[in-house]
Protein backbone atom coordinates (compact mmCIF):
# COMPACT_ATOMS: atom_id res chain seq x y z
CA UNK A 1 0.00 0.00 0.00
CA UNK A 2 2.69 2.43 0.74
CA UNK A 3 4.41 1.85 -2.97
CA UNK A 4 1.06 2.19 -4.16
CA UNK A 5 0.42 5.75 -2.27
CA UNK A 6 3.83 7.30 -3.20
CA UNK A 7 3.38 5.52 -7.17
CA UNK A 8 -0.19 7.65 -7.18
CA UNK A 9 1.35 10.81 -5.45
CA UNK A 10 4.40 11.00 -7.94
CA UNK A 11 1.93 10.10 -10.79
CA UNK A 12 -0.25 12.77 -9.62
CA UNK A 13 2.44 15.32 -9.29
CA UNK A 14 4.06 14.79 -13.25
CA UNK A 15 0.06 15.76 -13.86
CA UNK A 16 0.18 18.62 -12.26
CA UNK A 17 -2.25 17.77 -9.81
CA UNK A 18 -1.97 18.64 -6.14
CA UNK A 19 -0.87 15.88 -3.79
CA UNK A 20 -2.63 17.82 -1.32
CA UNK A 21 -5.88 16.32 -2.70
CA UNK A 22 -4.75 12.99 -2.42
CA UNK A 23 -5.54 10.61 0.65
CA UNK A 24 -8.13 9.66 0.73
CA UNK A 25 -11.38 12.04 0.12
CA UNK A 26 -14.13 10.26 -2.21
CA UNK A 27 -15.07 14.19 -3.19
CA UNK A 28 -12.63 15.86 -4.48
CA UNK A 29 -13.18 18.91 -6.08
CA UNK A 30 -13.13 18.97 -9.59
CA UNK A 31 -13.25 21.34 -12.70
CA UNK A 32 -9.54 20.91 -13.45
CA UNK A 33 -8.53 20.77 -16.78
CA UNK A 34 -7.32 17.90 -18.56
CA UNK A 35 -3.31 17.63 -18.57
CA UNK A 36 -1.61 16.58 -21.23
CA UNK A 37 1.92 14.86 -21.21
CA UNK A 38 4.00 13.41 -23.85
CA UNK A 39 3.62 9.17 -23.09
CA UNK A 40 5.85 8.19 -26.07
CA UNK A 41 7.01 8.19 -29.52
CA UNK A 42 5.68 5.74 -32.37
CA UNK A 43 8.15 4.09 -34.73
CA UNK A 44 7.13 6.87 -37.35
CA UNK A 45 7.63 9.70 -35.00
CA UNK A 46 4.63 10.17 -34.17
CA UNK A 47 3.86 11.57 -30.72
CA UNK A 48 1.45 9.51 -28.35
CA UNK A 49 0.47 11.72 -25.16
CA UNK A 50 -1.27 10.83 -21.95
CA UNK A 51 -4.21 12.85 -20.29
CA UNK A 52 -4.67 13.18 -17.08
CA UNK A 53 -8.45 13.96 -15.91
CA UNK A 54 -9.59 13.85 -12.51
CA UNK A 55 -13.04 14.74 -10.65
CA UNK A 56 -15.21 13.75 -7.80
CA UNK A 57 -12.96 11.38 -6.47
CA UNK A 58 -12.03 9.55 -9.73
CA UNK A 59 -9.02 9.69 -12.24
CA UNK A 60 -8.42 8.70 -15.58
CA UNK A 61 -5.47 8.81 -17.38
CA UNK A 62 -6.28 7.52 -20.87
CA UNK A 63 -3.59 7.67 -23.94
CA UNK A 64 -4.15 9.49 -27.52
CA UNK A 65 -3.11 5.84 -28.96
CA UNK A 66 -6.08 3.85 -29.48
CA UNK A 67 -8.16 6.00 -26.46
CA UNK A 68 -6.64 3.60 -24.19
CA UNK A 69 -7.49 3.95 -20.25
CA UNK A 70 -3.64 3.67 -19.10
CA UNK A 71 -5.01 4.11 -15.51
CA UNK A 72 -8.41 4.31 -13.63
CA UNK A 73 -7.46 5.28 -9.65
CA UNK A 74 -10.53 5.01 -7.04
CA UNK A 75 -10.52 4.99 -3.76
CA UNK A 76 -11.29 2.15 -1.36
CA UNK A 77 -13.51 2.16 1.93
CA UNK A 78 -10.64 3.59 3.76
CA UNK A 79 -9.87 5.89 0.97
CA UNK A 80 -6.63 4.28 -0.20
CA UNK A 81 -6.58 4.77 -4.22
CA UNK A 82 -5.73 2.07 -6.41
CA UNK A 83 -5.27 1.60 -9.94
CA UNK A 84 -8.10 -0.26 -11.01
CA UNK A 85 -7.47 -1.03 -14.52
CA UNK A 86 -4.78 -3.39 -16.07
CA UNK A 87 -2.02 -2.27 -18.39
CA UNK A 88 1.55 -1.03 -19.35
CA UNK A 89 4.11 1.95 -18.13
CA UNK A 90 4.82 2.18 -21.70
CA UNK A 91 4.00 2.69 -25.18
CA UNK A 92 6.34 0.19 -26.49
CA UNK A 93 4.21 -2.62 -24.53
CA UNK A 94 0.98 -1.39 -25.82
CA UNK A 95 1.74 -1.21 -29.45
CA UNK A 96 3.69 -4.90 -29.19
CA UNK A 97 1.99 -6.81 -27.28
CA UNK A 98 -1.40 -5.52 -26.37
CA UNK A 99 -4.44 -7.86 -25.36
CA UNK A 100 -6.20 -4.61 -26.03
CA UNK A 101 -5.63 -2.92 -22.17
CA UNK A 102 -7.79 -0.43 -21.94
CA UNK A 103 -8.61 0.46 -25.70
CA UNK A 104 -11.14 1.34 -27.83
CA UNK A 105 -12.77 -0.84 -29.83
CA UNK A 106 -14.12 -0.84 -33.43
CA UNK A 107 -14.90 -0.71 -36.23
CA UNK A 108 -16.71 -4.16 -33.99
CA UNK A 109 -16.41 -5.11 -30.94
CA UNK A 110 -16.02 -8.78 -30.89
CA UNK A 111 -15.99 -11.21 -33.71
CA UNK A 112 -17.38 -11.22 -36.98
CA UNK A 113 -16.92 -15.07 -38.64
CA UNK A 114 -14.48 -15.66 -40.89
CA UNK A 115 -14.41 -12.06 -41.38
CA UNK A 116 -17.31 -12.09 -43.53
CA UNK A 117 -21.21 -10.69 -44.11
CA UNK A 118 -23.22 -9.40 -46.69
CA UNK A 119 -24.77 -6.05 -46.87
CA UNK A 120 -27.48 -5.07 -49.10
CA UNK A 121 -26.45 -7.68 -51.57
CA UNK A 122 -22.76 -7.36 -51.59
CA UNK A 123 -19.97 -9.53 -49.75
CA UNK A 124 -17.29 -7.77 -47.74
CA UNK A 125 -14.64 -9.71 -46.60
CA UNK A 126 -12.68 -7.93 -43.13
CA UNK A 127 -9.53 -8.28 -41.97
CA UNK A 128 -8.90 -11.74 -40.32
CA UNK A 129 -6.95 -11.59 -37.02
CA UNK A 130 -8.02 -14.50 -34.39
CA UNK A 131 -7.99 -17.65 -36.43
CA UNK A 132 -10.47 -17.41 -39.16
CA UNK A 133 -12.61 -14.96 -37.51
CA UNK A 134 -12.50 -10.79 -37.39
CA UNK A 135 -12.21 -9.50 -34.08
CA UNK A 136 -12.52 -6.06 -32.30
CA UNK A 137 -12.08 -4.54 -35.91
CA UNK A 138 -9.16 -6.67 -37.50
CA UNK A 139 -5.39 -6.51 -37.54
CA UNK A 140 -5.56 -2.41 -37.20
CA UNK A 141 -8.58 -1.76 -35.27
CA UNK A 142 -9.45 1.34 -33.21
CA UNK A 143 -7.24 0.28 -30.42
CA UNK A 144 -3.91 0.73 -32.97
CA UNK A 145 -4.76 3.70 -34.26
CA UNK A 146 -3.81 7.53 -32.93
CA UNK A 147 -6.99 9.62 -31.88
CA UNK A 148 -7.20 13.42 -32.16
CA UNK A 149 -8.17 14.38 -28.45
CA UNK A 150 -9.98 17.92 -27.17
CA UNK A 151 -10.16 18.03 -23.40
CA UNK A 152 -12.70 19.99 -21.88
CA UNK A 153 -14.30 21.54 -18.90
CA UNK A 154 -17.93 21.90 -19.24
CA UNK A 155 -19.84 22.62 -16.09
CA UNK A 156 -19.53 20.14 -13.17
CA UNK A 157 -17.70 18.19 -15.88
CA UNK A 158 -14.67 16.94 -16.75
CA UNK A 159 -13.63 14.92 -20.09
CA UNK A 160 -11.73 14.33 -23.52
CA UNK A 161 -13.57 14.16 -27.02
CA UNK A 162 -11.66 11.58 -29.01
CA UNK A 163 -11.98 11.39 -32.93
CA UNK A 164 -11.07 9.36 -35.71
CA UNK A 165 -12.13 8.82 -39.29
CA UNK A 166 -11.59 5.75 -40.95
CA UNK A 167 -11.57 5.37 -44.15
CA UNK A 168 -13.82 3.78 -46.59
CA UNK A 169 -12.58 0.10 -46.65
CA UNK A 170 -10.54 0.19 -44.03
CA UNK A 171 -9.80 -3.09 -42.60
CA UNK A 172 -12.33 -4.27 -45.36
CA UNK A 173 -15.47 -2.24 -44.31
CA UNK A 174 -17.42 -0.02 -46.65
CA UNK A 175 -18.06 3.68 -45.53
CA UNK A 176 -15.94 6.30 -44.33
CA UNK A 177 -16.70 6.10 -40.55
CA UNK A 178 -16.58 9.24 -38.72
CA UNK A 179 -16.02 8.93 -34.85
CA UNK A 180 -16.34 10.61 -31.67
CA UNK A 181 -15.63 9.15 -28.43
CA UNK A 182 -16.41 11.19 -25.13
CA UNK A 183 -14.83 10.44 -22.07
CA UNK A 184 -16.65 12.28 -19.14
CA UNK A 185 -15.73 12.51 -15.24
CA UNK A 186 -18.56 13.64 -13.68
CA UNK A 187 -18.50 15.71 -10.12
CA UNK A 188 -19.81 12.30 -8.86
CA UNK A 189 -16.88 10.62 -9.69
CA UNK A 190 -19.05 8.36 -12.38
CA UNK A 191 -17.03 7.90 -15.86
CA UNK A 192 -19.46 7.96 -18.94
CA UNK A 193 -18.51 6.81 -22.07
CA UNK A 194 -20.18 8.50 -25.45
CA UNK A 195 -19.80 6.73 -28.56
CA UNK A 196 -20.91 8.50 -31.95
CA UNK A 197 -20.51 7.60 -35.29
CA UNK A 198 -21.69 8.78 -38.73
CA UNK A 199 -20.94 7.11 -42.43
CA UNK A 200 -21.03 8.15 -45.79
CA UNK A 201 -21.95 4.32 -47.17
CA UNK A 202 -23.97 1.55 -44.94
CA UNK A 203 -21.50 -0.35 -43.08
CA UNK A 204 -21.80 -2.07 -40.07
CA UNK A 205 -20.32 -0.48 -36.48
CA UNK A 206 -20.08 -2.11 -32.94
CA UNK A 207 -18.18 0.37 -30.61
CA UNK A 208 -17.19 -0.43 -27.42
CA UNK A 209 -14.20 -0.01 -24.06
CA UNK A 210 -12.04 -2.95 -23.34
CA UNK A 211 -10.72 -1.83 -19.82
CA UNK A 212 -9.70 -4.77 -18.06
CA UNK A 213 -10.75 -4.36 -14.50
CA UNK A 214 -9.45 -5.57 -11.07
CA UNK A 215 -11.06 -3.41 -7.93
CA UNK A 216 -8.35 -4.50 -5.92
CA UNK A 217 -5.78 -2.92 -7.59
CA UNK A 218 -4.14 -3.82 -10.74
CA UNK A 219 -1.35 -6.40 -10.36
CA UNK A 220 -3.01 -8.05 -7.17
CA UNK A 221 -3.87 -11.20 -8.24
CA UNK A 222 -6.94 -13.02 -9.47
CA UNK A 223 -10.30 -12.22 -9.98
CA UNK A 224 -12.47 -14.81 -8.97
CA UNK A 225 -13.49 -13.37 -5.33
CA UNK A 226 -14.88 -10.47 -7.01
CA UNK A 227 -18.92 -10.40 -6.65
CA UNK A 228 -20.64 -9.69 -10.17
CA UNK A 229 -24.41 -9.17 -11.06
CA UNK A 230 -25.81 -9.23 -14.66
CA UNK A 231 -29.54 -8.19 -15.29
CA UNK A 232 -29.41 -10.98 -17.80
CA UNK A 233 -31.38 -14.35 -18.35
CA UNK A 234 -30.20 -15.21 -21.57
CA UNK A 235 -27.00 -15.39 -23.07
CA UNK A 236 -25.05 -16.23 -26.69
CA UNK A 237 -23.71 -19.80 -26.63
CA UNK A 238 -20.82 -19.88 -29.13
CA UNK A 239 -18.96 -22.66 -31.28
CA UNK A 240 -15.37 -23.74 -31.17
CA UNK A 241 -14.30 -20.29 -32.86
CA UNK A 242 -16.29 -18.49 -30.00
CA UNK A 243 -19.23 -17.27 -32.98
CA UNK A 244 -22.17 -17.05 -31.39
CA UNK A 245 -24.53 -20.33 -32.60
CA UNK A 246 -27.32 -18.24 -32.68
CA UNK A 247 -29.36 -19.37 -29.82
CA UNK A 248 -30.83 -16.99 -26.75
CA UNK A 249 -29.75 -19.76 -23.93
CA UNK A 250 -31.33 -19.67 -20.68
CA UNK A 251 -29.21 -18.55 -17.89
CA UNK A 252 -31.09 -20.42 -15.37
CA UNK A 253 -29.59 -23.51 -14.06
CA UNK A 254 -25.96 -22.58 -15.35
CA UNK A 255 -23.01 -21.68 -14.36
CA UNK A 256 -23.75 -18.24 -16.74
CA UNK A 257 -26.31 -17.19 -13.87
CA UNK A 258 -25.29 -14.16 -12.67
CA UNK A 259 -28.69 -12.73 -11.89
CA UNK A 260 -27.65 -12.54 -8.41
CA UNK A 261 -24.23 -11.47 -7.41
CA UNK A 262 -22.13 -14.65 -7.05
CA UNK A 263 -17.91 -14.88 -6.64
CA UNK A 264 -17.01 -14.97 -10.08
CA UNK A 265 -14.88 -18.02 -8.85
CA UNK A 266 -17.74 -19.62 -7.76
CA UNK A 267 -18.65 -21.77 -11.18
CA UNK A 268 -15.92 -21.19 -13.43
CA UNK A 269 -14.91 -24.30 -12.96
CA UNK A 270 -18.04 -25.93 -14.23
CA UNK A 271 -17.18 -28.44 -16.74
CA UNK A 272 -19.91 -26.88 -18.63
CA UNK A 273 -19.01 -27.15 -22.66
CA UNK A 274 -19.63 -23.48 -22.78
CA UNK A 275 -16.84 -22.35 -20.20
CA UNK A 276 -14.33 -25.26 -21.46
CA UNK A 277 -14.55 -23.94 -24.97
CA UNK A 278 -13.95 -20.19 -24.21
CA UNK A 279 -11.39 -21.33 -21.26
CA UNK A 280 -13.97 -19.58 -18.91
CA UNK A 281 -16.48 -17.02 -19.68
CA UNK A 282 -16.40 -15.16 -22.93
CA UNK A 283 -19.61 -14.71 -23.53
CA UNK A 284 -22.09 -11.96 -24.47
CA UNK A 285 -25.03 -12.06 -21.88
CA UNK A 286 -28.34 -11.04 -23.86
CA UNK A 287 -29.46 -8.17 -21.02
CA UNK A 288 -33.33 -8.25 -20.15
CA UNK A 289 -33.61 -4.70 -20.84
CA UNK A 290 -32.73 -4.61 -24.35
CA UNK A 291 -32.11 -1.68 -25.99
CA UNK A 292 -33.06 1.34 -23.68
CA UNK A 293 -33.46 5.27 -24.94
CA UNK A 294 -31.36 5.71 -21.83
CA UNK A 295 -28.57 3.79 -20.08
CA UNK A 296 -29.88 1.32 -17.41
CA UNK A 297 -28.15 -0.22 -14.81
CA UNK A 298 -27.41 -3.60 -16.33
CA UNK A 299 -24.22 -5.13 -13.94
CA UNK A 300 -22.35 -4.64 -10.63
CA UNK A 301 -18.83 -5.91 -9.53
CA UNK A 302 -17.48 -5.90 -5.89
CA UNK A 303 -14.48 -6.79 -4.66
CA UNK A 304 -15.37 -7.79 -0.87
CA UNK A 305 -11.68 -7.40 -0.03
CA UNK A 306 -11.41 -3.16 -0.71
CA UNK A 307 -15.30 -2.43 -0.45
CA UNK A 308 -14.54 -0.95 -4.39
CA UNK A 309 -17.93 -1.71 -6.28
CA UNK A 310 -18.63 -0.35 -9.78
CA UNK A 311 -21.81 -0.53 -11.48
CA UNK A 312 -22.33 0.05 -14.94
CA UNK A 313 -25.67 1.35 -16.90
CA UNK A 314 -26.16 0.88 -20.59
CA UNK A 315 -28.39 1.43 -23.66
CA UNK A 316 -26.46 -1.20 -25.40
CA UNK A 317 -28.94 -4.66 -25.67
CA UNK A 318 -25.45 -7.03 -24.79
CA UNK A 319 -22.44 -7.23 -22.33
CA UNK A 320 -19.42 -9.44 -23.30
CA UNK A 321 -18.28 -10.23 -19.73
CA UNK A 322 -14.79 -11.85 -20.36
CA UNK A 323 -12.58 -13.76 -17.49
CA UNK A 324 -9.05 -12.71 -18.59
CA UNK A 325 -9.11 -16.09 -19.85
CA UNK A 326 -6.06 -15.48 -22.03
CA UNK A 327 -4.02 -13.57 -20.05
CA UNK A 328 -1.22 -16.27 -18.99
CA UNK A 329 1.55 -14.59 -17.15
CA UNK A 330 4.12 -13.16 -20.38
CA UNK A 331 2.46 -9.38 -19.39
CA UNK A 332 3.91 -7.03 -16.69
CA UNK A 333 1.98 -4.36 -15.81
CA UNK A 334 2.86 -0.83 -14.07
CA UNK A 335 2.91 -2.14 -10.68
CA UNK A 336 5.79 -4.13 -12.10
CA UNK A 337 4.15 -7.68 -11.65
CA UNK A 338 2.52 -9.73 -14.24
CA UNK A 339 -1.13 -10.55 -15.31
CA UNK A 340 -1.78 -14.60 -15.22
CA UNK A 341 -4.97 -15.89 -16.38
CA UNK A 342 -8.16 -14.01 -14.47
CA UNK A 343 -6.18 -11.39 -12.84
CA UNK A 344 -8.86 -8.41 -14.28
CA UNK A 345 -12.30 -8.98 -16.29
CA UNK A 346 -13.52 -7.04 -19.08
CA UNK A 347 -16.98 -5.98 -18.93
CA UNK A 348 -17.90 -4.80 -22.70
CA UNK A 349 -21.16 -3.13 -23.46
CA UNK A 350 -22.12 -3.97 -27.37
CA UNK A 351 -24.24 -5.04 -29.73
CA UNK A 352 -24.13 -9.05 -30.06
CA UNK A 353 -21.39 -10.59 -31.74
CA UNK A 354 -21.55 -11.69 -35.14
CA UNK A 355 -24.32 -9.57 -35.52
CA UNK A 356 -24.09 -8.90 -39.06
CA UNK A 357 -24.47 -12.54 -40.00
CA UNK A 358 -27.48 -13.21 -37.58
CA UNK A 359 -30.77 -11.51 -38.71
CA UNK A 360 -32.39 -12.39 -35.43
CA UNK A 361 -29.93 -10.40 -33.60
CA UNK A 362 -30.49 -6.64 -33.18
CA UNK A 363 -29.10 -4.82 -35.68
CA UNK A 364 -25.63 -3.32 -35.96
CA UNK A 365 -26.20 -1.68 -39.37
CA UNK A 366 -25.57 2.03 -39.62
CA UNK A 367 -26.41 4.42 -42.84
CA UNK A 368 -26.02 7.30 -43.83
CA UNK A 369 -27.90 10.08 -42.49
CA UNK A 370 -27.96 8.19 -39.51
CA UNK A 371 -25.96 8.72 -36.20
CA UNK A 372 -24.72 5.92 -34.29
CA UNK A 373 -25.29 6.19 -30.95
CA UNK A 374 -24.54 4.60 -27.41
CA UNK A 375 -23.69 5.51 -23.83
CA UNK A 376 -22.26 3.56 -20.66
CA UNK A 377 -21.77 5.34 -17.27
CA UNK A 378 -19.28 3.35 -14.92
CA UNK A 379 -20.23 4.44 -11.52
CA UNK A 380 -18.09 3.71 -8.21
CA UNK A 381 -18.72 3.60 -4.72
CA UNK A 382 -16.91 1.65 -1.50
C1 LIG B 1 -12.50 -10.06 -26.04
C2 LIG B 1 -12.84 -11.41 -26.53
C3 LIG B 1 -11.91 -12.42 -25.98
C4 LIG B 1 -10.47 -12.03 -26.20
C5 LIG B 1 -10.22 -10.65 -25.65
C6 LIG B 1 -8.83 -10.17 -25.95
O1 LIG B 1 -13.04 -9.77 -24.84
O2 LIG B 1 -14.17 -11.76 -26.27
O3 LIG B 1 -12.16 -13.66 -26.57
O4 LIG B 1 -10.17 -12.06 -27.56
O5 LIG B 1 -11.14 -9.76 -26.19
O6 LIG B 1 -7.85 -11.06 -25.57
Amino acid sequence: MELNRRTVIAGAAAAGIAATTLGGTAHATGGRKPVKTLFGKLADGTKVYSWSLENGGTRLKVLSWGGVVQSLEIPDRRGRYANVSAGFDNLEDYVAKTPYFGALIGRYGNRIGKGKFTLDGKNYQLSVNDGEQSLHGGTQGFDKRVWDVEPFVKGSDVGLHLYYTSVDGEMGYPGTLKTKVTYTLTRHGEWRIDYEATTDKATVVNLTSHVYFNLAGEGSGTIEDHELQIAASRYTPTDAGLIPTGELAKVAGTPFDFRKAKPIGRDIRVSHPQLVTAKGFDHNWVLDKGITARPEHVATLRDPSSGRTMKIATNEPGLQFYSGNFLDGTLTGPSGRTYRQGDALCLETQHFPDSPNKPKFPSTVLRPGQTYRTTTIHTFGC
